[in-house]
């Protein structure tokens, strides 16, 4: 059964048709790329599956209920960990911090046990900073565990976003862009962080790339959008080297 499975998903703003009978599935364990030239519906799509926006026809299903209609928050409670382009972090806070927030918020922390010091409160306290260490390793996070987040580059403060929802145990991982502003080197040490996490962690992932190489090298299945629509969907190297999708990326000079 797919985790996340949406199925002839529409979206119209106006005059403009974003996307059009879309459909595309998330397999356990799997890492699945959306590629394709700027507004191509990439983020409307997304946004259909996270819950920011409603779709005028079609069906979104998390392990095989739908919740075409569900809350954003109910979502995410559920288990769909999203990271956005503008990242959403405390910046006066330091990178550990926000990560000890995600994960109270997660966990629905007990405020009165909190306050009164139970030897329970304590041991999940420990339990909690164990795994922001866990995860801060995992990201290679750890030398600026205690350094201001606001006050990191781009590419680490994206690293950090991802931290944070990584906190919230997410099933199911939606990034948009999450090398924008990285470098080559960076991104593709981002690549092999993922694959990792998502040995460790157990995750499937669905994400938005512009990176063809990282694409490549991370990604099981691939989408490939123009103009709304779903123009090929395959393996990574078969997607890359089809005519219509090096058409669609180039123009029609490279046809
Ligand atoms: N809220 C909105 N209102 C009106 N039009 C919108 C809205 N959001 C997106 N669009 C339009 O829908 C189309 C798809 O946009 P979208 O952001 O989904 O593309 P994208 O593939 O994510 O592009 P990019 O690679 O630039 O991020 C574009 O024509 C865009 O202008
Ligand atoms: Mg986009």
């Amino acid at each position: 059964m797919p985790v996340l499975e949406a199925d002839g998903i529409s979206v119209r703003f106006g005059g403009v048709q974003a996307v059009r009978d879309v459909s595309v599935h998330v397999g356990e364990w799997e890492v699945v790329g959306i590629i394709g030239p700027n507004g191509a519906g990439k983020t409307t799509l997304f946004n259909v599956l996270t819950g920011f926006q409603r779709p005028n026809t079609g069906r979104v299903r998390f392990e095989g209920d739908d919740i075409t209609g569900e809350p954003v928050h109910r979502r995410a409670a559920l288990g769909m960990g999203r990271t956005f382009q503008n990242v959403g972090l405390v910046k006066a806070a330091t990178v550990l911090d926000n990560l000890l927030t995600a994960q109270h918020m997660a966990v629905g922390y007990g405020a009165v046990a909190g306050i009164v010091g139970s030897s329970l409160a304590f041991e999940r306290e420990r339990a909690v900073r164990d795994e922001a260490a866990r995860l801060l390793e995992l990201l290679g996070l750890l030398p600026v565990a205690d350094l201001v987040a606001g006050r990191l580059p781009y590419g680490l403060r994206k690293q950090v976003e991802l931290a944070t929802v990584l906190a919230t145990h997410p099933k199911v991982l939606l990034l948009d862009e999450p090398t924008s502003g990285m470098g080559p080197e960076e991104a593709e040490a981002f690549g092999e962080r993922l694959l990792a996490l998502r040995r460790e962690l157990g995750l499937s992932v669905l994400m938005i790339e512009h990176h063809v190489p990282l694409v490549a090298a991370v990604c099981d299945y691939v989408y490939c959008m123009n103009f709304g629509e779903l123009l090929v969907e395959g393996k990574p190297d078969d997607v890359r080297s089809h005519p219509e999708v090096v058409r669609a990326y180039l123009g029609d000079e490279a046809a």
